[in-house]
């Protein structure tokens, strides 16, 4: 069902608990101005409200681009304040979006550029076609990455890396960015929808609050010292045994049957 009510962006929700997520802008290849973060903030809320989602895909209009960046003609006037609020609400967006409890899988279908780069980061992991091409142009500007990229780039790709694509502002082919581990997956463009698909099926099928809790980890963990992140782990692994989940995994297992998760 197409339930798409906003301006930048076109939002269904498919069978299976598969929310589509697609920035809609396709005459500037998917740049994201502010109103796309208004949307994303309302979409986002959504997901986060839908009981019946299980994971989001988010990819770009159209196979030229998934998203080539901030919208570069709506930066040209900005004062510096300006230019900061609007790195403020990227940054909270994509955090929003990196904090959902369901895996968020970024679908990268041709140029992923500054901004784009930056969602796609935000995202749990990227699949792309394998003509997409990778980059953080910000210097060919004058100006910084500001929707996070010097720090998810980083932690995702490694600093020396990172920062050559930074500083450099160079494009990245699909296969570099594969070797990197900033891909998870290529495919044929025409194959990168049905494997998402397949992928959100695999997933659909595990228990949502075990999803949940492993993503929290996960993320969370990641800002923190191992001894501190493994006590997010221990205390996820420690609730999960109060779940009507975990009680239907187990006995579904030792009963040799399929479980049914409800996610509670
Ligand atoms: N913002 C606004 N409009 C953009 C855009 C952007 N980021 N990227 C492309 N467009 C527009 C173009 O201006 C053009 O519009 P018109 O048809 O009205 O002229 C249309 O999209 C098609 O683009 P091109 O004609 O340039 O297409 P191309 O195939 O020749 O080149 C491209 C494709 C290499 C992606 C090129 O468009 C490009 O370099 N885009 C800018 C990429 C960029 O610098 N991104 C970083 C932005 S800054 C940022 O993101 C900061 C941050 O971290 C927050």
């Amino acid at each position: 069902m197409n339930n798409s009510a906003y301006q930048t962006l076109g939002f269904e929700s498919l069978d299976g608990g598969v929310c589509l997520l697609t920035i809609n802008r396709p005459a500037s290849l998917n740049a994201l101005n502010s109103a796309t973060f208004t949307d994303l903030a309302h979409a986002l809320e959504r997901v986060a409200g839908d009981d019946e989602a299980r994971v989001l895909l988010i990819t770009g209009a159209g196979e030229k681009a998934f998203v080539a960046g901030a919208d570069i003609s709506e930066m040209q006037a900005m004062t510096a304040v300006e230019a900061m609020a609007l790195s403020q609400t990227a940054l909270r967006v994509f955090r929003q979006l990196e904090l959902l409890p369901i895996p968020v899988i970024a679908l990268v279908n041709g140029y992923c550029l500054g901004g784009g780069c930056e969602l796609a980061l935000a995202c749990d992991w990227i699949i792309a076609s394998e003509s997409a091409v990778f980059g953080q142009p910000e210097v060919n500007l004058g100006i910084t990455p500001g929707f996070g990229g010097t720090q998810r780039l980083s932690r995702l790709i490694g600093p020396a890396r990172a920062m050559e694509m930074i500083v450099s502002g160079r494009q990245v082919k699909a296969d570099e960015a594969l070797a990197w581990g900033l891909v998870n997956h290529l495919y044929p463009q025409e194959r990168l929808m049905p494997e998402a698909l397949a992928m959100a099926d695999l997933i659909r099928q595990k228990g949502p609050l075990a999803i949940a809790l492993s993503k929290q980890a996960i993320v969370r963990g990641q800002g923190l010292d191992l001894d501190s992140a493994c006590q997010i782990e221990s205390q996820s692994f420690g609730l999960c045994f109060s779940s009507d989940d975990q009680e239907e995994g187990v006995a579904a297992f030792l009963e040799k049957r399929k479980p049914v998760f409800k996610g509670v």
